[in-house]
């Protein structure tokens, strides 16, 4: 058997512990060879196909640890709708599948966040190529797996974010706003608040009062703190409805500034100094998490086992403390928003930080 494996989308961290989990099981468990694609889809629709051996990878422990990815992704070029030179935009769709027979592939594990996952779910379906999904991405806002690869990790760079602003809050009478990355979904700035003691948590989710924001600011002074911290997700939009992006090329919205729109209105409403760290592409990189490590290895090990089970068009997942498998369909259904009714955001209201409240038409994403 010969299959590939190839990373799609953002990275993250943990994407080189997947690497050598399916690298391990297909190597040592079933005498496999291993293939890795570079650059996602667009490695394929090279010809010939830009793909490297990885069968010595099962030597190299230090991937375990590995920031980014050694074969290298892409976020953008769905080969649907591929950006050409000339500006245009063309199907090489068939590229891709090419690709994956002239490799001669008897399977592909594809590692990828929601996007990613349905195009090659679409893909695969045209070209018959057998596919298994790993769900990866920092914003965990993938359907039917509590945890993806890389979402601890980014938590844990929030968190330890806070951790250093809290104090230099204290010593400036501060209030110290903490943007952060999540797409859509706000499980980020959610966890992360919890974890590290935000007064006030901004959602995508949740639609939140200037006023009663600023009152809750203002009341924490009265109680004797002389600081605030705030963590918003970078979706979160302006109390007029608009949504704060930078520069977009056409392909992707890219958020960013809610942060320092924020500062500027809480600033002027409380008359407390304010400042902004936008944390960006830090949660990205580094060092897994221990648990990004162990969510990455189960993962790599049971997509391989369902390959030797045949067991095609799976995502594998993470519930109640197993690995488990799940059809592909029921996870490209949209990214996996915040619960507003759930647990996360129960505790953080019961901790006394202020979130908003839940939109009077419900978000459509799905909510698990
Ligand atoms: O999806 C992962 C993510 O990091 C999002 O949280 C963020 O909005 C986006 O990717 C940033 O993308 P880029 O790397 O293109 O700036």
């Amino acid at each position: 058997m010969r299959i590939g494996i190839l990373t799609s989308g953002g990275d993250c961290a943990g994407l080189n512990a997947v690497i050598l989990a399916v690298v391990r099981r297909a190597v040592l468990g079933y005498g496999w060879d291993v293939v890795g694609i570079r650059q996602g889809t667009h490695g394929l629709m090279q010809d010939p196909p830009q793909a490297i051996d990885l069968n010595d990878q099962v030597n190299n422990d230090g991937m375990l640890r590995l920031g980014g990815t050694i074969l290298g992704t892409i976020n953008k070029g769905d080969p649907f709708h591929y950006p050409m030179p000339d500006g245009s935009f063309a199907d090489r769709s068939q590229e891709v599948i090419d690709g994956y027979h002239k490799l001669g592939l008897d399977a592909l594990i594809g590692v990828g966040g929601d996007g990613s996952m349905a195009i090659l779910h679409r893909l695969a379906q045209m070209g018959g190529i057998n596919l298994v999904g790993i769900p990866k991405t920092i914003d965990n806002d993938l359907a039917q797996t509590e945890y993806s690869v890389g979402f601890t990790t980014a938590v844990n760079v929030a968190v330890e974010a806070l951790d250093r602003l809290q104090p230099t809050a204290a010593s400036h009478d501060r209030i110290m706003i903490l943007e952060v990355m999540g797409r859509d979904a706000g499980h980020i700035a959610l966890f992360a608040g919890v974890a590290g003691g935000a007064d006030a948590i901004l959602i995508p989710e949740m639609d939140y009062d200037l006023d009663a924001l600023t009152e809750h600011c203002l009341n924490i002074r009265k109680r004797g703190r002389n600081h605030a911290l705030v963590i918003v997700a970078e979706a979160v939009k302006r109390d007029d409805g608009a949504a704060v992006t930078q520069d977009d090329d056409g392909q992707k919205v890219r958020y960013g500034g809610i942060g320092h729109w924020l500062a500027d209105e809480l600033g002027a409403r409380t008359g407390w100094d304010t400042r902004v760290t936008v944390l960006g592409h830090v949660q990205r990189g580094g060092t897994p998490s221990p648990r990004d490590r162990v969510i990455a290895s189960a993962f790599g090990v049971h997509a391989v086992d369902l390959i030797a089970e045949q067991k095609f068009d799976r995502v594998v997942a993470w519930s109640k403390r197993k690995v488990v498998d799940v059809a592909m369909a029921d996870v490209i259904v949209g990214p996996r928003l915040v619960d507003t009714a759930g647990t996360m955001v129960s505790t953080a209201k019961g901790l006394g930080a202020y979130l908003g409240h839940p939109p009077k038409v419900a978000r459509t994403a799905k909510t698990v």
